[in-house]
């Protein structure tokens, strides 16, 4: 049984349990930064610095196994160019796996607790802004939470202003001046949504939709991260696209743009 799973467990407790097991298993006593590579952002691995270990995530407390194809489950402790440690989440739990919230932050609260005070997170997903296409990677500005779920338990009130740090996103820009920027609305998914859905989330004031980010931006707010957060536009929303969505669509965008958003993200964290 995952310990996450037991509802008197304390969460944060179990982050610092696999933090100290990551810890013994790289030799590497304290992570600086932390990156959740999602769909299409896996290059930027080998590019930022020398791997120093690599773990198989379900090795670690509380990690889940990958639900699927593409998802790479591995933790990697990659050592920066800059002499710096970064930890590499290669093993995302998506809320639409139904395990509940705690465990799809875990790897968030855990690269925490290794030490990090930068969380990079990187997801693929649907565009909005019809001049986006597929390959194009953009900043995120802001989020809108549609899953009516938090990682937050209990009266915690964490602020979210600025949630996606603006200082982050303008060492990104230093990086690459052409980037855009917009709002990410996470639906829950597993399906896609509707194209009434999409146009409900452009009215909104939303650019980009997805599965993932927003409930681990709030969570590493929570732990007092500073977050830098990027999606790759794998395919136009629904509806905006003229053609029905796939993941097998989505998986080709991503593998496509893989070595030019992996030079892009490797380029940002050098100047992080
Ligand atoms: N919607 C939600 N999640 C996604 C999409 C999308 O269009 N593309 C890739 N992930």
């Amino acid at each position: 049984m995952n310990p996450l799973d037991d509802p008197m467990a304390d969460p944060f407790e179990i982050a610092k349990q696999a933090a100290s097991e990551i810890a013994e298993r790289t030799g590497v006593p304290k992570h600086d930064i932390a990156l959740t590579l999602g769909s299409g952002w896996g290059k930027a691995a080998d590019l930022i610095g020398e791997t120093v270990a690599t773990i198989p995530a379900q090795e670690i407390t509380g990690f889940s196994k990958p639900a699927l194809e593409g998802h790479v489950g591995t933790l990697r402790s990659v050592r920066l160019h800059d002499g710096k440690h970064a930890l590499v989440i290669g093993a995302r739990t998506h809320y639409y796996e139904g395990h509940g919230v705690r465990r799809v932050v875990h790897s968030v609260r855990t690269a925490a607790a290794t030490g990090a005070t930068v969380m990079i997170l990187t997801n693929g997903a649907g565009g909005i802004r019809e001049t986006w296409t597929p390959g194009t990677p953009v900043l995120i500005s802001d989020h809108i939470n549609l899953t009516a779920n938090s990682p937050l338990e209990g009266a915690t009130f964490v602020d979210l202003t600025d949630l996606y740090s603006s200082r982050l996103r303008a060492i990104a820009r230093e990086a690459d001046a052409s980037l855009d920027e917009g709002v990410y609305v996470q639906f829950r998914g597993p399906n896609y949504e509707t194209p009434a859905e999409v146009q409900m989330a452009k009215i909104i004031g939303g650019h980009i939709v997805g599965m993932s980010t927003a409930l681990e931006a709030i969570a590493a707010r929570q732990s007092r991260m500073e977050v830098l957060g990027l999606s790759l536009i794998t395919n136009l929303a629904a509806g905006i696209q003229k053609t029905p969505l796939s993941h097998e669509e989505v998986l080709k965008a991503g593998h496509d743009a893989e070595p030019v958003i992996g030079a892009l993200l490797a380029n940002i964290v050098g100047r992080i």
